[in-house]
């Protein structure tokens, strides 16, 4: 077992192992004091892990109650979230008490957003079952739901109590999932660990999971450190939006139909490298990313996408910040004016 504590302003610790949703009775118990909990999932996961994890509460008398959305981003809403507080209330959940995302960054988020308001704030606990939310969504403590003006943009910092990663889940995700998360690995490596990015390059989508435990344990941990020194966002956690300005850009251009948000990411990437850095690291970064079946550019012509970038949460009201790697494993946070930044991308 691997255990990352993350030094915010609220301290916690991240486990990190193989099977353990079905120790996560006993892990949670060792961290919170209530006897009752409420599981927030989404249809598809709980029908895969939530009977594991209420037996797991079970045999450490936490009593628990289920609560079923359905999959995908357009459950993280204001209704849902309605029913997420009724539901805490018919269940009597009380400041006490604590609730627990079992799923994806879409639970995740919302949970966290419960958590956050219900009662001006009670315990949570991340039990994330995709790659993306293991490396990133799960920690750091950003909650959102989405609202007809756009995504993420109502949320709260609010830093779980325990964050559990058990990577048997992702055995269950499909390809495009993996790819997904993918995208923010290779992310990681791309910004701050080069030697990431190298075992990134000596594998491909077909055999990552021999090593996903350690994928797992060095991104998050960068993602501690990135999150530590930049807890509430005003500075250098803008590095993990690496690929994200344009890559948001590109989902938004698709109208999050038929992109999902790791392609975008993955394009955005290979796009702001094979404009600002050196054909050797562009041509790796686009290999490596191929190899994880992601695609390494749009058919959306860059004038389209200037809309889109500028109306990003990255962008002030004439200004707008992006991130370039001119060395595998060294990120630079840039700000430039709107024009600036058009008359770059368009070479
Ligand atoms: P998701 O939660 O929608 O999960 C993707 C799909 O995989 C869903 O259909 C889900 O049911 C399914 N799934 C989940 N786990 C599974 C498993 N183990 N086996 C089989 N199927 C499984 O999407 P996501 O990519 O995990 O998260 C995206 C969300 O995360 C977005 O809403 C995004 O805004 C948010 N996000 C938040 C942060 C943050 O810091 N809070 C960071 C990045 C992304
Ligand atoms: N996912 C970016 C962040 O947590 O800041």
């Amino acid at each position: 077992m691997k255990t990352i504590n993350v030094r915010t302003s609220r301290p916690y610790n991240v486990i990190i192992e193989r099977g353990s949703l079905s120790k996560s009775g006993e892990l949670i118990s060792q961290v919170i004091k209530s006897h009752k909990t409420v599981i927030i999932t989404d249809d598809t996961v709980g029908a895969l892990y939530a009977d594991t994890l209420v037996q797991s509460l079970e045999k450490n008398n936490i009593t628990s109650s289920v609560f079923v959305f359905p999959h995908g981003e357009q459950s993280k809403n204001l209704t849902v979230l309605g029913e997420i507080y009724d539901f805490l209330c018919q269940k009597r959940i009380t400041r006490s008490d604590f609730i627990i995302a079992l799923g994806g960054g879409v639970v995740g988020d919302i949970t966290g957003f419960a958590a956050a308001s219900f009662l001006r704030g009670i315990e949570f606990v991340q039990i994330p079952t995709t790659l993306l939310a293991q490396v990133d969504s799960s920690v750091g403590g950003k909650t959102a739901i989405d609202i007809a003006g756009g995504k993420n943009l109502v949320g709260a910092f609010k830093q779980p109590a325990l964050v559990i990663c058990d990577s048997d889940t992702l055995r269950t995700l499909p390809q495009s999932e993996l790819s997904c998360g993918m995208a923010e690995v290779i992310k990681y490596g791309m910004i701050r660990d080069e030697n990431l990015f190298n075992i990134l390059e000596n594998h491909d989508i077909s055999n990552i999971d021999d090593v996903m435990d350690d994928i797992v344990y060095t991104c998050i941990d960068i993602k501690r450190n990135v999150v530590e020194n930049d807890e509430f966002d005003k500075g250098e956690r803008m590095i993990l939006n690496f690929g994200h300005t344009l890559g948001h850009a590109i989902e938004g251009w698709h109208n999050y139909t038929d992109y999902t948000h790791g392609m975008g990411v993955a394009v955005g990437m290979c796009m702001i490298t094979e404009l600002l850095c050196s054909p050797e690291i562009t041509e790796r970064l686009k290999k490596c990313v191929e190899s994880y079946k992601l695609p390494t550019s749009t058919n959306a012509p860059v004038s389209e996408l200037l809309p889109y970038c500028s109306t990003d949460k990255k962008c002030d009201s004439d200004s707008i910040s992006y991130i370039v790697c001119n060395k595998i494993g060294v990120a630079e946070i840039k700000k430039v004016t709107v024009a600036e930044f058009e008359k770059l991308m368009e070479g």
